[in-house]
């Protein structure tokens, strides 16, 4: 059996259907109950539904095997994990946002309020500004809004959320996708099944990469 970690909600949905498509279907999925383990003895897969920030915990940790976690949040923890495969899907960027016609004023420390501080202190390491950083976990678009940052360092997917509270992108830092992750261990004792998987997951229509 292969564990398999997926991200719950949005970013979760779009991944399972293509694990489906790919020939990884499990009964009762996506998420129409609150069950959080589906498996699919035949196809050899058992999912368990984690929040997106915890999906490579679980696979360093071995406690899944493989896994599927944003690119940001890869580049935020720097698990000591497989990076298998771009699903490209997931699409988004990390952003530095502030209030339209924010000017930065470089004697005072720059508020950044985010739930990224190592994404934020090393983007603002790089460019010599010193920063105060607020750690938020969620709607962090209002800390501008509120006087509680100066700018945010956030997730833009459309750009509404920036677009219908008044602040606007000052510098994009990365573009986001979907990765496939594998725990090491398991790559090594799990390899043709996690072969299988990801060559699957590649050759399925509008293939990843
Ligand atoms: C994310 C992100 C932005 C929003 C961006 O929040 O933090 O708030 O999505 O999407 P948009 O550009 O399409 O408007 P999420 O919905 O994950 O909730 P959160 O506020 O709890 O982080």
């Amino acid at each position: 059996m292969l564990n398999i970690a997926l991200p719950k909600g949005r970013l979760g949905k779009s991944v399972y259907g293509i694990f489906k498509e790919a020939g990884y279907p499990a009964a009762g999925m996506p998420e129409t109950d609150r069950r959080l383990v589906y498996e699919n003895e035949e196809a050899g897969v058992r999912y368990f539904l984690v929040k997106p920030s915890d999906v490579a915990t679980y696979v360093e940790r071995g406690a899944a095997d493989v896994g599927v976690a944003g690119s940001d949040v890869l580049m935020e923890q720097d698990p000591a994990v497989y990076e298998l495969l771009d699903l490209r899907t997931g699409k988004c960027r990390i952003a530095v946002a502030a209030k339209n016609g924010f000017v930065d004023e470089p004697s005072a420390p720059l508020r950044v309020a985010t739930k990224y501080a190592n994404i934020a202190k090393e983007y603002y390491k790089k460019r010599n500004r010193e920063i105060e950083l607020i750690s938020l976990h969620g709607s962090i678009e209002l800390a501008p809004i509120l006087g509680l940052s100066d700018v945010i360092v956030d997730i833009v997917e459309t750009g509404n959320t920036l677009k219908e509270n008044d602040l606007s992108i000052i510098k994009v830092i990365k573009e986001v996708s979907a990765r496939l992750i594998a725990n090491k261990t398991s790559y090594r004792f799990k390899q043709d099944e996690i072969a299988k998987l990801v060559s699957a997951l590649e050759s399925r229509e509008g293939g990843a990469k």
